[in-house]
């Protein structure tokens, strides 16, 4: 590694970022070091994990780069919309997922042992949900998934984090349940009843290991059904066997065409936008935690529908989902994650994506890495999106006191397009990441960088005479969409692992400058 100086050229007017120098009252929980988890459809298992034998080295050596920088691998939720049509077949293998040969639509997703026993394939310490179909409207299929989970994930006890009842409940269709009746109070009733009857056939320390909810919070319609705070008010939780509330967050879609048109760049990317959507959750996490529980986001991303083309696979999705992960932790949301996957097709008749030829995955373009080759999105590799999992690892760090705080911009500074945040480790900051979220995208040239840099002045929580290690998250452009080109403290992770020299920009004057499209994380000596 070696250090670079800014140079002492950083433009004119370095406005002053104001960081509490002790955390005040509104500072997060502290931090949970798995705060970036993860989340992938089960009928795409096999593609993104392999099995126990033979796993994917490419996609464990991603979760491996989080782990080597929090201490604790992400939680893995095996989980989405197939799971509401999967059934466990003792005499099965591996996730298999049966398709519609007309439509290309997944109709089921069937597996064996072999699921549970990947588990094992994990490094030790790793914690899975467990996926259980709530939609067919049948216990026997949800008990036998999770008695079979049971026996088959090995050192269960460690490894099965929680049950999860369902996926989505509240956009079920009528082949799913009755839609003139169903709805949070028989959602409730239904929930509580499969639930004691799965719970009589677990062991003991299991039984208090749910997830309950996992509904969107989406403005749309469609998806308001189910949430936490009315599901908690109607007794959800009596007795106490929830050990987190999970809620689903995607303000856009490309669903249908209507909705893909609303999903843009200046749309998704405008910090207010990020800020009002994912503060729905607030009063949620307050539900949950009065009921002595946690709110998690068990599934979210920026673009619903497997993402778009373009919008989603640009680097731009990195500062999108760094500043929707940390805005959430600011709010005390426990964890995020973030979801994985493929085009389904059986969501809507207007959909943007589509599956890839012969039934292969059409890789949904939101993944932050797709898991094996294919002929509709090339090579294995990381999409520009991975590095935002190693900046948020390193400003959650090790540390199990971290506390995050949400900044406010500097004066003069649009509150749309500027985000900031600080980690206090005990008393102190420790961490200090910024967002610049003007666009500057790759045909915008020197004059387009300066127009939209910002200069700050962060001396006063430096003490020693305004030095800091600061590490930069960059591309040639918002829009770029190769790997190769986006570094992390100058390092690209397009195959899993880093290449070119690690960066670290040596602060010495207190200032910092970040370009439109930017991030940085300072790490206060
Ligand atoms: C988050 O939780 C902490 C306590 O751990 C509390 O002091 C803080 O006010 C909470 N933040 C919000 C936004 O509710
Ligand atoms: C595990 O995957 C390998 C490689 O695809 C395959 O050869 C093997 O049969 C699989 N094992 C099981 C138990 O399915
Ligand atoms: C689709 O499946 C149906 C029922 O299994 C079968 O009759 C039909 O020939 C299949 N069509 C194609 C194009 O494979
Ligand atoms: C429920 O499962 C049964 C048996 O696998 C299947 O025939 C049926 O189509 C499923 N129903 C739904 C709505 O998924
Ligand atoms: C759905 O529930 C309503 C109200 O109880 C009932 O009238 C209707 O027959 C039910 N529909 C089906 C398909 O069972
Ligand atoms: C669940 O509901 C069914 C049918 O209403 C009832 O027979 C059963 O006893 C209930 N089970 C539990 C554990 O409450
Ligand atoms: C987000 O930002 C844009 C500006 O591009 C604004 O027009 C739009 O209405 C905002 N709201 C949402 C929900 O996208
Ligand atoms: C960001 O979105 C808000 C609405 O939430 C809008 O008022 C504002 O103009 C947008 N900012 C930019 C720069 O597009
Ligand atoms: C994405 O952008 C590239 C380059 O601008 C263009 O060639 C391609 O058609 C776009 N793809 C889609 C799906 O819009
Ligand atoms: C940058 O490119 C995106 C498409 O990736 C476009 O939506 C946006 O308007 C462009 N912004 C600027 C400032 O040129
Ligand atoms: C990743 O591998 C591909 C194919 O071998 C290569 O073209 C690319 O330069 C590599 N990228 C990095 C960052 O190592």
């Amino acid at each position: 590694m070696f250090r670079i100086f800014l140079l002492a050229s950083v433009a004119s007017a370095a406005r002053v970022l104001h960081v509490p120098l002790t955390p005040p009252l509104t500072a997060s929980r502290p931090l949970d070091p798995a705060l970036t988890s993860l989340s992938f459809d089960p009928a795409f298992w096999v593609e993104f994990w392999g099995n126990e034998t033979h796993p994917n080295a490419f996609s464990m050596q991603m979760l491996k780069n989080v782990a080597d920088r929090t201490g604790v691998y992400p939680v893995i939720r095996p989980g989405g919309v197939t799971q509401d049509s999967s059934t466990y077949d003792p005499a099965g293998g591996s996730p298999v997922r049966t398709t519609d040969n007309v439509t290309g639509a997944i109709y089921r997703t069937t597996w064996g042992p072999a699921f549970y026993e990947s588990f094992a394939a994990f490094p030790g310490g790793t914690r899975f949900t467990v996926p259980l179909n709530f939609g067919n409207d049948s216990l026997a299929i949800a008990l036998a998934e999770a008695i079979a989970a049971v026996r088959h994930v090995k050192d269960w006890e460690e490894r099965i984090f929680a049950f999860e009842l369902g996926n989505e409940a509240g956009n079920y269709k009528a082949t799913q349940r009755n839609l003139s009746t169903w709805g949070p109070a028989a959602y409730v009733v239904e929930w509580k009843n499969w639930t004691a009857a799965i719970n009589a056939a677990l062991p003991a320390p299991l039984r208090t290991r749910w997830w309950a909810g996992s509904d969107g919070i989406t403005p749309a319609a469609v998806t308001v059904a189910l949430q936490t705070e009315d599901l908690i008010a109607r007794g959800l939780d009596r007795p106490p066997i929830v050990r987190e509330f999970s809620q689903h967050m995607y303000a856009y879609s490309s669903c249908t065409l209507t909705s893909a048109a609303a999903a843009t760049v200046p749309n998704i990317q405008n910090h207010t936008n990020i800020t009002a959507f994912v503060g729905l959750l607030a009063p949620k996490v307050v539900a949950a935690q009065k009921a002595g529980s946690d709110l998690v986001v068990g599934e979210f991303n920026s673009v619903s529908c497997s993402g778009k083309p373009n919008v989603t696979d640009i680097f731009g999705q990195a500062l999108w989902v760094i500043d929707t992960t940390l805005y959430a932790a600011s709010i005390n949301v426990s964890r995020v994650h973030i979801h994985q996957g493929a085009t389904l097709v059986s969501q809507s008749n207007s959909q943007i994506n589509i599956p890839g030829v012969n039934g292969t995955p059409g890789f949904s373009t939101y993944n932050l890495w797709y898991p094996v080759d294919s002929p509709l999105r090339g090579r294995r590799r990381a999409n520009p999106s991975y590095v935002s999992q190693l900046f948020i690892a390193e400003a959650v760090s090790k540390s199990k006191t971290s506390r995050l705080l949400a900044l406010e911009p500097p004066a003069g500074v649009s509150p749309d397009l500027f985000a900031a945040y600080t980690v206090y480790d005990g008393e102190v900051p420790r961490r200090i990441a910024v967002i610049n979220w003007q666009t500057f995208n790759r045909t915008m040239g020197k004059a387009g960088a300066a127009a939209t840099s910002v200069s700050l002045d962060i001396s006063a929580v430096l003490p020693r005479r305004g030095r800091a290690t600061l590490k930069r998250l960059t591309a040639p452009g918002n829009d770029e969409t190769d790997s190769d080109f986006v570094t992390w403290a100058g390092q690209a992770w397009t195959n899993g692992t880093a290449r070119g020299k690690e960066v670290l920009e040596a602060v010495s004057d207190g200032k910092i400058e970040i370009r439109g499209s930017e991030a940085v994380l300072v790490f206060v000596n």
